[in-house]
Parts: structure tokens; C-alpha cells; sequence
């Protein structure tokens, strides 16, 4: 039932951006309904239909224009694997420093990451932790921006962007609050989790872990917080790892994902008794072969993939945190955020999670901005412009209404370390 719906609400974006599409996504609308997450093959809601080895190699060899360049010294990181490995390899900017643009064709060419996803995500990272200005945002910590005076402070970067952009329960950081405020660096044991967990990955194996991560926060961080569009990102992480980071091939059309291609995404090195992680030296191996470039992973199989999780593990969509203890969570209504446009029941149905994540940043953003720039107006076109059409593709209803006055009660709501990482 929820993949019927989702192949019905993403088929007019895909059949309109790929015209001769329409007979695939018959066939995906007939796509097996349960069980959900484990029928899942690693190309996620909507299954890729080829390999073609042309379209899917990344090259990256030594001595090429993708190769390997470890970042130096005043060159971004942070806490995202991919962004750092396609910044590692020239996909991105090497300096970490990108704008809308170069983010859409960079993800696109290392990872047919879809191109409407990666303009949202980006117009969010410009408005949350950039320089709205120059229309730019950091993968890593703070750099000045373009106009000097254009904006009252330098822009933070996602590195500091704990409960705006960056979030607790990661796959493989640690909570800012438990690890002093640090949730950029890798956290071995962490990341051990999940590496023991199998010996190829898949995206249910992803979602347990999710559970185990989230497990974590609420029985030990004080400061759990998980906000509606923050909390959703290292949810949707989980995902990204199988969606985005397994190699295809004529065999694996769907792709797999295996502990080698696992440590070299993550920059984990050493014998399996003695992991290491070599901050921001992540890389996309050789000889890998991305997901079709026709089957790009865009937002409304991100949408698909969070809906799946919250059949599976509703406890990991909510929103709210703990109060100041272990093991004191409070969940905030969304009816009470939302305006009444979402209830806890319609939440978890169709793309009604996604729409939120994407609403919730959009709604946000304004206010956040009104202190640091002067004129609101160009930024929140391009905010707009970005954002809506996403918005389209998941056949979102209007959400007019962004009330975040229930997170006072939660400590982490208003943590925002200012540790250098
Ligand atoms: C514009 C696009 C993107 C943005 C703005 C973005 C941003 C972020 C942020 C802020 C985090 C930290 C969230 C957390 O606390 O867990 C993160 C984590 C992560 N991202 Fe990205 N990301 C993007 C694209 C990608 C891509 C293309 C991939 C995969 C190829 C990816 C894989 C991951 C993974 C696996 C994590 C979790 C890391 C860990 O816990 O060790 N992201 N991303
Ligand atoms: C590292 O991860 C493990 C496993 O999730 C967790 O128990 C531990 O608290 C984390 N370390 C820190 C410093 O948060
Ligand atoms: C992992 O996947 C690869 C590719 O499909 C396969 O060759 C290998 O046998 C799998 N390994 C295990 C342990 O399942
Ligand atoms: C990806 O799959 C191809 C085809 O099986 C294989 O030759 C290649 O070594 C694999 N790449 C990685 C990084 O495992």
C-alpha cells in the first residue's frame, strides 16, 4: 500500500524529467507491499532496471581529474561522509565550500544523487549554516563569507549546526552532548555496531541499527532532541549509506554494499580487532559503480524510505527529547507544531513525513535569517524556489503554520556547543 502510493505521487516528476518512463513506473507501482523493509533490494523504493557500466563508473584513478586529494589544512570537512569523499575527489569544490549549483551537478555525477534533493538540501544548508549573501554554505566549519558586512557573523558550516542541521543518534558520530560536544569525529564503537552487524548491508540492516542508535540517545543523552527537520536528517543518513554507497554491477543490478566499500566511504582503516577512522581522508573507492543515473535518489524515494522506517520503528520519527535526564522522553503533538495539518496518525502516512522535513526548514528559515540579513527577500526566492517544487513532487498539503514554542521544555532544543571541530 505505501509503495503504490508513493510510485503514484513521484510518477509525474519522474515521467516529466525522463519522458518514456511511464511503462517502468507501471511496473513499479505493482512492486510487492510487505513485508516493507526487508523486501527492499539496496536501490531502495524504486528499483533500478539496468546496469550500464558507462553511465554507472566513477572514475576516480590516480592521475585523473576525480582522484584522491586528502584535504588540506584550510579545506572544509565535516560530518557527512559523502559530501567529504565527492569533495576529497573534485566532485564538490576541494575547499569544502560549495554553492546550489555545483552541490546538484557534483552529487549527481558521484552518486545519481537526485538533483531536486540536492537543491533543497543545499538552499536549507545556505539558510541554516551559510552565507545567504553569496549563495554558498561549508560541508564544514565556519569560513567568511563573500560580502564583507553582508551578514553579522561568518557562517557556521553544518559542523555547527547541532539540532538545526546535524542531529543526535547518528549512524556513526556520537550525541554532541555526550561526547563534548563534538558530533563531526567518527565514533569507532559506533561505527563497529553496525560494520559487525553483516557482512553486506542492507537497508533494513540500516534501520535496525537506526533503532540501536536511537536506543542509545534516549537511554543515556540528557540532552536527546529530535526536531522536525534536524531529527529527520540522521534518519534519513541511515538510508543514504545503502541507497548511496553500494557498487552495481550486470550481477547486482540493485547493488550491495560490503564492509570494505563500507570502511573506504567512512575512512576506516585497520584489521577487523583494530578499527581506525582518518578524519576527512573518506574516499569513494576504485573500480565503483555508482546507481543508474536514470534512477536517481531523489526526495520522493527519501520520503518512501523514512515511511518505511516508521512502519517499522514509529518511535524514531517522533519529535521532542529527553528533559534533562536519560530515559525522559517527551513527545511533542504534531498537531500542535503543524497547525493541525498533521496529527500523529497522518504523519507516518504517504509522503507526509518528508513533506514535514522539507515544510519545517522552509518555515524555519525566515526567522532564523531576520537577525543576520538586512533584505529577506532574494534569499527566500531562492529558498522557495528550491523548496516548492519539492514540495510538488511529494504532493504535500499546505502547511501555513510552524509553532516550535513546545521545544522550550527540552535542554537540547537550546544546546548549540561551540566546540572547534
Ligand atoms: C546536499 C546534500 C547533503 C547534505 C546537506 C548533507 C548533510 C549532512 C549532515 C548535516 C549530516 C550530519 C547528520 C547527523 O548528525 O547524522 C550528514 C550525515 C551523513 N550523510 Fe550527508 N549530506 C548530504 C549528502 C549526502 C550524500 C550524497 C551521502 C552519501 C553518499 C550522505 C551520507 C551521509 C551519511 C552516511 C551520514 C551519517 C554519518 C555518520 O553518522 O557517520 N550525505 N549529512
Ligand atoms: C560511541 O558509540 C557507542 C555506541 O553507540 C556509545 O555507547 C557511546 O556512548 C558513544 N560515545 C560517545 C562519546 O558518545
Ligand atoms: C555479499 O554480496 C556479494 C555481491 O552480491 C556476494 O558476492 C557475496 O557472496 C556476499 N557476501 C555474503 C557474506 O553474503
Ligand atoms: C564493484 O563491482 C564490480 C563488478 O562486480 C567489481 O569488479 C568491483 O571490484 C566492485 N568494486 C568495489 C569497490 O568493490
Amino acid at each position: 500500500m505505501y509503495l503504490r502510493v508513493f510510485a503514484l505521487a513521484s510518477s509525474a516528476y519522474t515521467a516529466a524529467a525522463m519522458p518514456g518512463m511511464a511503462a517502468m513506473l507501471e511496473e513499479r507501482q505493482s512492486l510487492p507491499t510487505l513485508p516493507l523493509s526487508q523486501a527492499q533490494g539496496n536501490s531502495g523504493p524504486f528499483p533500478s532496471l539496468q546496469f550500464n557500466a558507462a553511465d554507472q563508473f566513477v572514475d576516480v584513478r590516480p592521475g585523473t581529474a576525480h582522484q584522491y586529494i586528502a584535504p588540506g589544512p584550510n579545506d572544509k570537512r565535516g560530518p557527512c561522509p559523502g559530501l567529504n569523499a565527492a569533495a576529497n575527489h573534485g566532485f564538490l569544490p576541494r575547499s569544502g565550500v560549495t554553492t546550489i549549483t555545483q552541490t546538484v551537478n557534483g552529487l549527481g555525477a558521484a552518486y545519481s544523487f537526485g538533483p531536486e534533493f540536492a537543491a533543497a538540501l543545499s538552499v536549507i544548508a545556505i539558510g541554516l549554516t551559510g552565507d545567504p549573501t553569496g549563495g554558498t554554505w561549508s560541508i564544514g566549519g565556519p569560513y567568511p563569507p563573500s560580502l564583507l558586512g553582508g551578514l553579522l557573523s561568518n557562517p557556521s558550516g553544518i559542523s555547527k549546526s547541532h539540532n538545526t542541521y546535524e542531529s543526535d543518534t547518528s549512524p556513526a558520530r556520537s550525541d554532541a552532548y555526550l561526547n563534548g560536544g563534538d558530533a563531526v569525529s567518527l565514533n569507532i564503537t559506533r561505527f563497529d555496531k553496525l560494520y559487525f552487524s553483516a557482512q553486506n548491508y542492507t537497508l533494513d540492516i540500516l534501520r535496525d541499527h537506526n533503532k540501536l542508535t536511537h536506543t542509545d540517545s534516549i537511554q543515556n543523552n540528557p540532552y536527546y532532541f529530535s526536531a522536525p527537520f534536524a531529527g529527520l536528517v540522521p534518519p534519513i543518513a541511515h538510508h543514504f549509506i545503502v541507497n548511496l554507497m553500494s557498487n552495481h554491477s550486470a550481477d547486482n543490478i540493485q547493488g550491495y554494499l560490503n564492509r570494505d566499500i563500507l570502511k573506504t566511504f567512512f575512512a576506516v582503516s585497520g584489521p577487523d580487532n583494530g578499527h581506525v577512522w582518518n578524519a576527512g581522508q573518506e574516499k569513494i573507492p576504485q573500480n565503483w559503480y555508482k546507481r543508474p543515473s536514470n534512477n536517481p535518489y531523489g526526495a520522493a524515494a527519501a520520503a518512501a524510505d523514512v515511511a518505511i522506517l516508521a512502519v517499522k520503528y514509529p518511535e524514531i520519527v517522533q519529535f521532542g527529547g529527553n528533559t534533562g535526564t536519560p530515559n525522559s522522553f517527551v513527545g511533542v503533538n504534531p498537531g500542535d507544531i503543524s497547525g493541525g495539518v498533521y496529527n500523529a496518525q497522518t504523519l507516518l502516512q504517504g509522503n507526509n513525513l518528508g513533506c514535514f522535513f522539507f515544510q519545517a526548514a522552509q518555515q524555519a528559515i525566515p526567522s532564523v535569517l531576520s537577525g543576520v540579513l538586512s533584505n529577506l527577500t532574494p534569499f527566500l526566492n531562492i529558498l522557495n524556489g528550491a523548496i516548492n517544487p519539492v514540495l510538488g513532487i511529494l504532493n504535500c498539503p499546505a502547511l501555513l503554520t510552524f509553532d516550535q514554542s513546545a521545544f522550550e521544555q527540552f535542554p537540547g532544543y537550546g544546546y548549540h556547543p561551540a566546540k572547534k571541530v
